[in-house]
């Protein structure tokens, strides 16, 4: 029997959580991790596998042979734009783990601003105690752009507290019991939208979208007047100045942000004085690196065993 090819890997996550989640992982195989020193100029030609997120630049130079890349999250913009990327299948990471924690964060961020937390968190520093009008879920429409398994994910689960979710996608496809409109419907989209949530991967086309121009054509017949803005899809999709001054000028009445368009966030960036602003450091759905490594391991049995793969991405359209 011809011995298995070894994994590399080469993840820029927290090395406990990568060490601890290697074992008992890929039992079968050696595992090359190239955070480790040792493996500094270790000879990586004639490996199949690489799981990797935000990897060394000489990473596809040093490893010639590379059948399969597997990305250690769900965006791929991080592997697409390196130097050397072999023209192999490229594998993201889709798992229950990383999608209930999207889903957990954009409902926390719509019941935060549906429940006005902001106003209140400003109350409780000058000591007042007020209580807030409490206009309901089924009062705003959420509009999610990108409606692929993040999206969907989280639009379930804000349609069961009432919301009115709608979504749009590049190709409109049919979701059951959602209206999802296609790239032709934005206007459509956007008029009906409230809180407007992004989960679209970074490419060409979704680059600077979320811009003054789009949160103009959002609605303002919600119960704030002006909408909110929510984004946990890439920071690259968001022109940030515009942010600022949409929510200075009450374009937009509040916003939640996961990414940057420079992460970490710059000490000088306005967003960390605006109490407009809810943020987190991307932390909304972390790659759970254990159920990370046993997707890689079932990926790689279907590959041997003559399967398809599962969730290739499509170079082309850059998802
Ligand atoms: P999917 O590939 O399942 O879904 C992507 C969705 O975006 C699809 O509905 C797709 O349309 C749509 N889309 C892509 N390009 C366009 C476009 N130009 N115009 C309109 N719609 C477009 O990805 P996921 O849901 O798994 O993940 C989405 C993104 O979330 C990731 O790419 C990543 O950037 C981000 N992410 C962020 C995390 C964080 O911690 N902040 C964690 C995980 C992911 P169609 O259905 O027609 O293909
Ligand atoms: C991802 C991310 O793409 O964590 O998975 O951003």
């Amino acid at each position: 029997m011809q011995p298995k090819s070894p994994v590399i890997i080469d993840l820029k996550f927290d090395q406990e959580q990568v060490a601890a989640a290697l074992k008992g992982a890929f039992a079968d195989r050696e595992v090359i991790n190239l955070l480790h020193p040792a493996n500094r100029n270790r000879d990586l030609s004639g490996i199949d596998y690489a799981v990797v997120w935000k990897p060394g630049a000489d990473l596809f130079s040093r490893a010639k042979d590379l059948k399969v890349v597997f990305s250690g999250g769900a965006g791929v913009d991080h592997v697409l734009t390196l130097p050397g990327l072999p023209d192999v299948p490229l594998v993201r990471f889709v798992d229950e783990t990383l999608t209930t924690r999207m889903s957990e964060w954009v409902v926390m961020q719509c019941l935060l601003h549906l429940r006005q937390h902001q106003a209140y968190e400003a109350q409780r520093e000058k000591r007042i105690w007020r209580e807030l009008a409490q206009p309901q879920a089924k009062d705003f429409t959420v509009g999610i752009m990108g409606f692929g398994v993040l999206g969907q994910d989280s639009a379930r689960k804000l349609k069961a507290l009432g919301f009115n979710v709608i979504g749009w996608s590049k190709s409109g496809r049919k979701v059951e019991g959602f209206e999802v409109f296609d790239e032709s419907g934005l206007d459509a989209f956007l008029g009906r939208t409230d809180i407007l949530v992004g989960l679209l991967p970074l490419t060409p086309e979704t680059r600077g979208i979320y811009n003054t121009g789009l949160f103009t054509r959002l609605s303002r017949k919600g119960p704030f007047g002006a909408p909110v803005f929510i984004n946990a899809g890439r920071g690259g999709s968001q022109v940030e100045a515009d942010i600022v001054a949409s929510l200075n000028d009450g374009t937009l009445h509040g916003t939640s942000l996961d990414v940057f368009e420079q992460e970490p966030l710059p000490l000088e960036s306005p967003f960390w004085g605006m109490d407009t602003v809810f943020m987190t450091p991307h932390a909304s759905a972390a790659s759970d690196v254990a159920a990370l490594f046993r997707h890689v391991a079932a990926q790689i049995e279907r590959l041997e065993s003559g399967e398809p793969l599962e969730h290739l991405v499509d170079r082309s359209a850059g998802y």
